[in-house]
């Protein structure tokens, strides 16, 4: 706690987790195969790319169990899924996800992270919410503070699930974020510190990186998960990069996080869970806008899709933000806890391209088939 964080030779380094989804207590050797395999990618995240920092996105541990002690379970819990990382040292901050909430449990949850070593972010007393808070990076030699990450708690579900299904960063908090940006500025002669946002829940902006489909590119398209879009098809625009799998669970109204960000001018880069498909990185008003999917076995799937998000800044353009995923297999490892077809494939485009190949293959052996039993009849 309260470590002091800075660039190192020149670069920061952080590698971001998304939806782990980990249980709470392993219970079969199932679980066990899932730990392993996100263990390994945690692993072989520390060692190629030597972050300097790691962030979870939220919806880490999402279960509960009456015992006498909450706190202490789920800290017990958090030290055996984030074990590959925790003996590096490596600091670690975190954002809560919708499911962290749903337990109801949150004040236990922040308390658990607060009492392992690496954590690193201490919820500000003055903003609403259960755990939001700001940490300043330094420059490589300790000097001056020059880039600024955000964690913001992005809550639920809307408490009117006719207005919204997810609920939205309130009022309070954007305020909170105002006022504690130009704190931020004020206490550093006014100049406003390039920074980098992490939250859960994504911004409604996120559709504006995509555009409706043409009829043509059904078998290619995604379709829209709120309101507003629900029966529209979406692409990526060009230059959006990584995959689109579903339609981004924002909430179905805007209620202007995004424009705050811009009226305050700090934000350079904003990333997101809670979609456990999406991996895309685009552009919006000039705020790169990041989803990372799960890096967990557990969550939903269309596909062998864990993967990392390493973002690179480098100290003498602390305003330019360098992102990449890396996928599992991509990184040369091999699952144990996923099925045949799901361990060799990526996506959904290409688990249907390969279902196509399969649905092909039965066609020509059965026609193969009835041209032998024809050739015999005869
Ligand atoms: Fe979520
Ligand atoms: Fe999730």
């Amino acid at each position: 706690m309260g470590k002091e964080l800075k660039f190192n030779n020149g670069k920061f380094k952080i590698m971001v987790l998304g939806d782990i989804h980990e249980r709470l207590v392993i219970e079969s050797r199932e679980d066990e195969l899932k730990q392993r395999d996100a263990h390994k990618l945690f692993e072989m995240g520390m060692k190629a790319f030597q972050p300097d920092l790691v962030v979870l996105l939220g919806d880490t541990c999402s279960e509960y169990q009456e015992c006498e002690n909450y706190t202490l379970l789920h800290k017990e819990a958090l030290e055996r899924i984030l074990k590959p990382i925790l003996k590096t040292g490596v600091p670690m901050c975190y954002c809560l996800g919708n499911h962290e909430h749903d337990l109801g449990h949150e004040k236990e949850i922040v308390e658990a992270y607060s009492m392992i070593e690496n954590f690193i972010g201490v919820n500000d007393e003055s903003a609403p919410g259960d755990f939001n808070c700001n940490i300043l990076i330094k420059d490589s030699k300790g000097e001056n503070d020059i880039l600024n990450l955000w964690f913001i708690d992005s809550n639920n579900c809307a408490e009117d699930r006719e207005i919204s299904n997810y609920d939205w960063v309130h009022k309070d908090q954007i305020e909170w974020y105002e006022k504690k940006a130009q704190e931020i500025k004020d206490s550093h002669n006014g100049k406003t510190i390039p920074a980098i946002l992490f939250q859960h829940i994504p911004v409604y902006e996120e559709y504006e990186l995509f555009r409706e489909a043409k009829p043509y590119e059904y078998f290619w398209s995604t379709p829209g998960y709120i309101k507003p879009y629900k029966d529209k098809r979406f692409i990526k625009k060009e230059g959006v990069e990584g995959y689109l799998g579903e339609g981004p669970c924002s909430p179905d109204i805007n209620m202007g996080q995004f424009e705050s960000w811009k009226k305050v001018g700090d934000i350079k880069a904003a990333f997101f869970g809670h979609d456990h498909l999406n991996d895309f990185t685009g552009v919006v008003d000039n705020i790169i806008l990041g989803q990372n999917k799960t890096s967990g076995f557990h969550a939903y799937t269309d596909g062998c899709k864990a993967a990392i998000r390493m973002i690179t800044i480098d100290e003498n353009e602390p305003d330019k933000i360098n992102t990449r995923i890396y996928h599992f297999k991509e990184l040369g490892l091999t699952s144990e806890s996923l099925g045949p077809i799901e361990k060799r494939i990526n996506d959904r485009t290409s688990m249907n391209l390969h279902k196509l190949g399969y649905a092909g293959a039965v066609l020509a052996g059965a026609v193969g088939i009835g041209a032998i039993i024809k050739h015999f009849k005869r």
